[in-house]
């Protein structure tokens, strides 16, 4: 696992040059798409290379991470509709090349399977971003969740309704209580992990997702069994990381023209 500690417009940049490289490469990549405020700036670096540079997603596949239950197909909260405002409809990529969990399906199982079949027949995730919960979730992968979990229905955290309430006017009586998400076993599938954090709320579960051991009480500590796992943390989501100062040393030391 790398991990660098970088200001969050430095993270968003070495993110953004993962996926332009990617993209570049192999136009018909499939990256996997995280909503909330983590990867925020890197959806807006990604419009500026669309814009100023030409980046294209045309040919590229997006699955989402998760969706909440049961949230109106018009609700400005729902996933399907924040990663349009936020980034495909910016970047020009046509809606049906992105996927989401559906949260309005009559059989929420059956979706689920098939949702894991569409990922499976695009050949599986190339880069997936991620951010992380206060409780070390990733996706909607709750503490207790099977490190080897499938897409399915879960419930919220109370921890994980009341951080995200600011979405929803400050009330928690409106975050929905159930949600549609990738299993662990689904994200751990794709080729490259990047989890993007920032904030000093988020430095006890970085700690654990890098330094702690492997276990379902802190979910994101499963990307610790990932072969291509990068972990983008400002200083305050760093602040508890025992061996900070190796990360660092290991960064400045990393030739230039490496990417993540
Ligand atoms: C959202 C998702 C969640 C968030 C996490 C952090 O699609 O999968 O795991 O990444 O709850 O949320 P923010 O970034 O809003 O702090």
């Amino acid at each position: 696992m790398e991990v660098i500690i970088a200001p969050v417009d430095q993270q968003a940049r070495l993110a953004a040059d993962a996926i332009e490289k990617l993209l570049r490469r192999e136009a018909d990549s499939t990256l996997g798409l995280a909503t909330g405020s983590s990867p925020l700036a890197v959806y807006g670096e990604l419009i500026h290379r669309h814009e100023q540079r030409g980046l294209s997603f045309a040919r590229a596949q997006g699955f989402m991470l998760d969706e909440y239950v049961g949230l109106p197909a018009d609700h400005p909260q729902r996933y399907r509709n924040v990663i349009a405002e936020e980034l495909v409809d910016r970047v020009h990529w046509n809606a049906e090349r992105v996927h989401g969990p559906d949260g309005l399906a009559a059989d929420i199982p059956a979706a689920c399977a098939e949702y894991e079949q569409a990922i499976a027949e695009a050949g599986g995730v190339d880069l997936q971003l991620l951010g992380i919960g206060t409780d070390g979730h990733i996706g909607f992968n709750e503490p207790g969740s099977s490190l080897s979990s499938r897409t399915r229905i879960k419930s919220l955290a109370p921890q994980t309704r009341s951080d995200n309430a600011r979405f929803f006017d400050g009330d928690v009586d409106q975050v929905p209580v159930h949600c549609v998400t990738q299993g662990l076993g689904t994200i751990s599938e794709a080729r490259h992990l990047v989890l993007l954090a920032s904030g000093r709320h988020k430095a006890e579960a970085v700690h654990q997702l890098v330094e702690g051991p492997i276990s379902a009480l802190w979910p994101a500590t499963v990307m610790q069994l990932h072969p291509h796992a990068t972990v983008l943390v400002d200083e305050a989501a760093a602040s508890r990381l025992q061996l900070a100062d190796y990360y660092r040393q290991t960064y400045a030391a990393k030739p230039a023209w490496q990417g993540l």
